[in-house]
């Protein structure tokens, strides 16, 4: 079975309260949980941090045993050289998600550091992101 890991950046455990227009208003936690029926070849694990540092760390734990890393790094997106430089340094795979379309929105948010470093790339879709990414892994 393919070991997966989802993981979520700044913010995104407020996902169902924060700003619901343009993330929906479905909770993260209740969206993982339909996951596996989903993808009964997967084996998915959820992580989420506020934290960079805490980011890097479970980059660096699984990035060279698991299959693949669906990554939504919220706003660390447009700031994280270390980020970038971890996707670098690991051999496991990176989806880059983003839940809303950033191309459409502030121009703050139309520059990516992890772009460049992903295998693939999935923007605009809501949630249905997260499932269209783990497909790739199929
Ligand atoms: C986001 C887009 C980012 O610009 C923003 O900072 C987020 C969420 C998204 O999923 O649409 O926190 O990554």
């Amino acid at each position: 079975m393919k070991r997966i890991l989802i993981l979520n950046g700044p913010n995104l455990n407020l996902l169902g309260r924060r700003e619901p227009e343009v993330y929906g208003s479905q909770t993260f936690e209740a969206y993982f949980e339909t996951l596996p029926a989903l993808f009964p070849e997967l084996d998915l694990a959820y992580f989420q941090s506020n934290h960079e540092g805490a980011i890097l760390d479970k980059l660096h734990e699984v990035g060279f045993s698991y299959d693949g890393i669906v990554l939504n790094a919220g706003a660390y997106t447009h700031t994280s050289v270390a980020i970038a430089d971890a996707i670098s340094g690991i051999t496991t795979p990176v989806i880059e998600v983003h839940i809303s379309n950033v191309h459409a929105r502030e121009a703050f948010r139309h520059h990516s550091f992890i772009s460049p470093k992903a295998a693939g790339i999935i923007v605009g879709f809501g949630l249905k992101g997260y499932e269209l990414a783990l497909r790739s892994f199929l």
